[in-house]
């Protein structure tokens, strides 16, 4: 079976003022190698847009970093990923 691993898509939002940077992935939900990929492809990004903010002079504020999960009522209780870790 092929798992898709998708890809990482990033928005720049303005939001109340602040700049906001958002990465999004979508994947096969309950698939734990699709999730699995997945969550290590988002935390790479995650550790990119951080260096990239760095070599700009911008530092990306920790606390203020969420990581938000969606999907069906019946797919998230079966999700494994609860944080995200910088690699
Ligand atoms: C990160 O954000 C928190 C919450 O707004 C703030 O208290 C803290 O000072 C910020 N840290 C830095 C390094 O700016």
């Amino acid at each position: 079976m092929h798992l898709h691993c998708g890809n990482v898509f990033l928005t720049l939002l303005n939001f109340a003022g602040m700049p906001m940077i958002m990465l999004k992935i979508s994947f096969l939900g309950g698939c734990k190698d699709s999730e699995l990929s997945s969550t290590r492809l988002l935390e790479k990004s995650l550790s990119q847009v951080k260096t990239w903010m760095e070599h700009n002079r911008l530092k990306m504020n920790d606390s203020k970093t969420e990581f938000i999960q969606f999907g069906s009522e019946n797919i998230l209780p079966l999700m494994l990923t609860s944080k995200l870790y910088m690699v």
